[in-house]
C-alpha cells in the first residue's frame, strides 16, 4: 500500500514540453489570498512588477508589455487581429505545426499568406534566413512576417536575431511565437528587433496555464493604430489606453495565475538568466547523448537546429508511440509527450523546460523511456543511457 502511494504521489515526473511540472515556490504563490484584482492596489503593484520583470528577461526597452489571462493562443490571435486585415500579404515561416498554423490565422483576419520553408526537410532544420530574404525581395508588397522561436513539436529552434535582421532589413513586421523558449533559450527583442512577441505560461515558465505574455514595439503600434481593428476583446490598444494610460486593467484579471508567474521569473532571476539558459542547453545535450545511447533518430537533422527546451526524437520502427508512452507513464510514473500534425504518431518528446532541465528529471525521462523500450522487446543498455546523462551533467 505504502509502496503504491508512494508511486502515485512522489514518483511522478512530468516530461511534456507545457504544460510542465509547477516548482513547490510557484505553488505557494498560486494559494495567496485572492481580493478584488481591479481594486486591490497591491495586485496592480504585484503586475507592474512581473512586467518589469519581463522586460528584463526578454530585453524589451522601448515597447509595452501585458500579460493576459488567457492562455497563448489568445496572444497568437490579438497579434493577427491587431496587424492583419483583408488582403495583408503575410510571409509565413512555416517550418513546424505552428509555423504553418500562422496562416489560418491570418486568411480568418483575410491576409493571405505566403508560406515559405515548409518542406521535409525543412521541418528537421532551423529557417534558412537566405530564403526569407530572398522571399522578402521578390515579394514587395508583404507587410508582416510570423515566425515560431521553437517549434515545440518538431522540438526545432529558429535564429531569431538573424531572422529579424532580415526582416527588418526589408521593413517589414515581425511577430514571433516565443510561447515555449521564454524562460529556457534566450530571447533579445531589442537586438531580434521584433515587433510583436507572444509567450505562455505552461511552459518552460512553470506557471499553469491560462496566461499570455505580449510584448509590442513602437513599429507594432504604428501598425496597430493603422490598422485599427474594430473587434473588442482582442483589441490590443484597449491595453495601452485603459492599463498604461489609466491603471485600470480592461478585464478581470486571475490574480493568483499573476503571483505564480511573478514568482517563477523571481526564481529565473535568482538562479541568473546566463545560468538558467546554460542548464537547457545541458539538458538538450545529455538527452541528444541519451538517444544516441538508444539508437533513436532524434527529429532535428542536428543538435544545432535543436531547441534547449525540448528534445524531439524518432519511436524505432515497429514500436506504437502510444503504447509506448503509456508504459513509460503508467509503469515508470514519466509523461513525455506524442507529436501534433503531420508528426502525430511519428516523433515522441521529452520537454525539458524549467525545472525539468535537470539532471534528475533527465535521467528519470530517458531510462524510463529505456526500461519501457526494452519491455517491447527493444535491445536497450541502460546503463549506458545513464552514464551518458551524467557524463553531460557531470
Ligand atoms: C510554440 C507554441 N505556440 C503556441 C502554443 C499554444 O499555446 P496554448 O495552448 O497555451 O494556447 C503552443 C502550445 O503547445 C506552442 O508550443
Amino acid at each position: 500500500m505504502v509502496g503504491s502511494l508512494v508511486k502515485l504521489y512522489t514518483d511522478r515526473f512530468i516530461m511534456t514540453p507545457g504544460p510542465t511540472e509547477i516548482p513547490y515556490r510557484v505553488k505557494l504563490a498560486l494559494m495567496k489570498e485572492s481580493t478584488n484584482p481591479d481594486l486591490d492596489p497591491d495586485f496592480l503593484r504585484v503586475y507592474n512588477e512581473t512586467r518589469e520583470k519581463l522586460k528584463h528577461v526578454l530585453n524589451v526597452r522601448e515597447g509595452s508589455i501585458y500579460v493576459m489571462t488567457g492562455e497563448a493562443m489568445l496572444g497568437l490571435e490579438a497579434a493577427i487581429a491587431n496587424t492583419v486585415k483583408d488582403g495583408t500579404r503575410v510571409l509565413v515561416i512555416a517550418n513546424g505545426v505552428f509555423g504553418e498554423g500562422f496562416a489560418d490565422l491570418i486568411k480568418a483576419y483575410g491576409g493571405e499568406p505566403l508560406i515559405v520553408e515548409n518542406c521535409e526537410e525543412c521541418w528537421r532544420r532551423s529557417a534558412d534566413p537566405s530564403v526569407i530574404d530572398r522571399e522578402l525581395e521578390k515579394h514587395r508588397d508583404i507587410e508582416v512576417v510570423t515566425l515560431v522561436h521553437c517549434d515545440t513539436p518538431s522540438g526545432i529552434l529558429n535564429n531569431l536575431v538573424e531572422v529579424g535582421k532580415v526582416v527588418r532589413d526589408h521593413g517589414s513586421l515581425l511577430i514571433v511565437d516565443a510561447v515555449s523558449s521564454i524562460g529556457g533559450v534566450p530571447v533579445d527583442f531589442d537586438k531580434a528587433e521584433v515587433d510583436i512577441l507572444i509567450g505562455g505560461s505552461q511552459k518552460a515558465l512553470n506557471t499553469p496555464p491560462g496566461l499570455t505574455i505580449m510584448a509590442i514595439s513602437e513599429r507594432a503600434w504604428d501598425r496597430i493604430e493603422k490598422i485599427n481593428y474594430r473587434g473588442f476583446y482582442l483589441d490590443l490598444k484597449t491595453w495601452r489606453d485603459m492599463l498604461d494610460n489609466r491603471g485600470i486593467f480592461p478585464y478581470t484579471m486571475c490574480d493568483v495565475l499573476i503571483y505564480a508567474l511573478n514568482e517563477s521569473i523571481k526564481m529565473i532571476m535568482e538562479e541568473g538568466l546566463e545560468n538558467v539558459h546554460r542548464r537547457h542547453l545541458l539538458a538538450m545535450k545529455a538527452s541528444w547523448r541519451a538517444l544516441e545511447a538508444l539508437n533513436l533518430n532524434p527529429y532535428p537533422s542536428s543538435m544545432n537546429y535543436s531547441s534547449p527546451t525540448v528534445t524531439a526524437f524518432e519511436p524505432p520502427k515497429g514500436i506504437n508511440s502510444e503504447e509506448l508512452r503509456k508504459i513509460i507513464w503508467e509503469k515508470y510514473g514519466v509523461m513525455i509527450a506524442g507529436s501534433w500534425g503531420r508528426l502525430m504518431g511519428k516523433v515522441l518528446r521529452v520537454g525539458h523546460m524549467g525545472v525539468q532541465a535537470s539532471r534528475t528529471h533527465v535521467l528519470s525521462a530517458f531510462t524510463a523511456l529505456a526500461r519501457a523500450l526494452r519491455d517491447l522487446g527493444y535491445s536497450v543498455n541502460i546503463g549506458k543511457v545513464a552514464e551518458a546523462i551524467e557524463e553531460e551533467f557531470k
